[in-house]
């Protein structure tokens, strides 16, 4: 950590107060201001965190300019070609990549605990028909504390293992339940002789006493998907994790927070909006109409999947993506017009200057909403796939944040804006 301060003077009253500056092992330094109200009476004020660091962590690192994303220090092309979804999960949680005998002890370990105790089903079957997977999902996992509520208490290594390899391997399971439950079909349980991205693809497309035939390029299209998911800093669904973690409260229930997070259309339903924009465009013949629409200052239109607040250059995840995603297209000879709709569009804005000039390309989005379309998952789904690959990240930051020595509950204050003390009349 360098000396170095910053100095802020308030030209109200002339005072000058010096902040000390941290830096990062890469990437921006920050300033700390934890003692700013203590010295100056005031706040600081920063709606949406744009400009503010929650935490200090040694997770993932995001280089929006430079299209880099990386967790634990491992590119994240090298991860997603390399190795597979439970390869990175295991690095996320235990800092480093595991040894062969490691990752197949790690995958006995998931593949045994992904059975959920029967009475959660009592529970599914209590929604009505066509309720929202994600909601059902949301309820599941909350429902898993009352089953391991002795994980409130994790004060040893084992514990803290066994909480995190639960949710790991359930969460899956109770995603495709939550899918089978709101469309009235029968579930599937786990396959104990399948991987865990085989095993979660079969239980939601397979029919009981019956064959389903997944090629190895479908397996490895949403492993890779998850991966790519598996962790992107301190974004808002962590930051709901990370503020649940600070009060204590059940790693479930801060699971369950981050679901409810990522549930809203600006964070995990972003794909989803993917696929229903190109169904709505329709044909290749009405695309010149809506790159109009998306270029005109006057239109609210914007082309779903196209852009990013952090990545301005590219986004590395959109790369990997693409690539799987002509790999898929091409070995189950898909052609459909909506495939057609979308190579146009992409065509198009690789090479119009108004997207060229505003670094706007397709991001993760808009590839992971074709290669979910093409696996046969349908759109309400889309989130649910999300959640699968964020959750060893979520339980990482958690146990990151539950591991300091000092744990600050989140707490942040305000710009008071309304009424002063108003008379009372008696
Ligand atoms: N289509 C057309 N024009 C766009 C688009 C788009 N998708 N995105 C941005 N622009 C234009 C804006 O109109 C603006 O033009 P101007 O400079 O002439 O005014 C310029 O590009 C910059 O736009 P901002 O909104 O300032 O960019 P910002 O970084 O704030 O927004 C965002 C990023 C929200 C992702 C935006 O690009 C967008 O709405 N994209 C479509 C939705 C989408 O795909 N979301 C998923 C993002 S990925 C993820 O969250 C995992």
């Amino acid at each position: 950590m360098s000396k170095d301060i910053i100095t802020i003077t308030n030209n109200r009253d002339n005072k000058s107060y010096e902040f000390p500056i941290l830096d990062a092992s890469v990437g921006p330094s920050v300033v700390d201001i934890s003692t700013f109200y203590k010295e100056t009476g005031m706040f600081t004020y920063d709606e949406g965190y744009t400009s503010t660091a929650s935490c200090q962590s040694k997770i993932t690192y995001i280089d929006g300019g430079a299209g880099k994303l990386m967790y634990r220090g491992y590119d994240i092309a090298y991860l997603a070609k390399e190795k597979t979804f439970l390869d990175t999960a295991y690095l996320l949680l235990h800092d480093d990549l595991p040894s062969a005998e490691q990752l197949k002890a790690y995958e006995g370990e998931i593949t045994k605990r992904s059975f959920v105790n029967e009475g959660i089903k009592k529970l599914f079957d209590s929604f009505p028909d066509q309720a929202h997977p994600m909601a059902i999902l949301s309820a599941g996992v909350s429902a898993l504390s009352t089953f391991y509520f002795d994980h409130l208490e994790i004060d040893d290594k084992d514990e803290y293992q066994e909480m995190s390899n639960r949710i790991v391997a359930k969460i899956p399971t109770l995603a495709a339940f939550s899918y089978r439950y709101s469309n009235g079909l029968p579930i599937i349980y786990p396959d104990m002789n399948k991987g865990f991205t085989e095993n979660f693809l079969n239980m939601l497309r397979a029919y009981p006493h019956s064959y389903v035939d997944l090629k190895p390029i479908e397996i490895k299209a949403l492993d890779t998907i998850f991966t790519l998911h598996a962790d992107h800093e301190q974004n808002a669904s962590t930051t709901a994790v990370r503020n649940l973690a600070s009060t204590m409260a059940h790693p479930y229930a801060a699971i369950a927070a981050g679901i409810g997070a990522l549930w809203g259309r600006s964070h995990g339903g972003a794909n989803e909006s993917v696929i229903r924009q190109l169904e709505m465009i329709g044909t290749v013949d009405r695309v010149d109409e809506f790159i109009a629409k998306a270029k005109d200052k006057n239109d609210s239109f914007r082309l779903m999947g196209f852009g990013h607040r952090v990545y301005k250059n590219f986004d590395p995840r959109a790369t990997v993506l693409k690539e799987i995603r002509n790999e898929l297209m091409t070995e189950l000879g898909i052609s459909s017009e909506l495939v057609a709709v979308a190579e146009k569009i992409e065509k198009i804005a690789l090479s119009d200057e108004y997207f060229i000039k505003r670094g706007l390309y397709p991001n993760i989005d808009f590839y992971s909403g074709l290669i979910l379309q093409a696996l046969k998952i349908p759109k309400e789904m889309f989130a649910v796939i999300f959640v699968i690959g964020r959750t060893p990240g979520w339980i990482a930051q958690w146990s990151e944040l539950s591991k300091q020595k000092t744990v600050k509950i989140a707490r942040p204050r305000q710009l008071y804006t309304g009424p002063t003390e108003r008379t009372p009349e008696y």
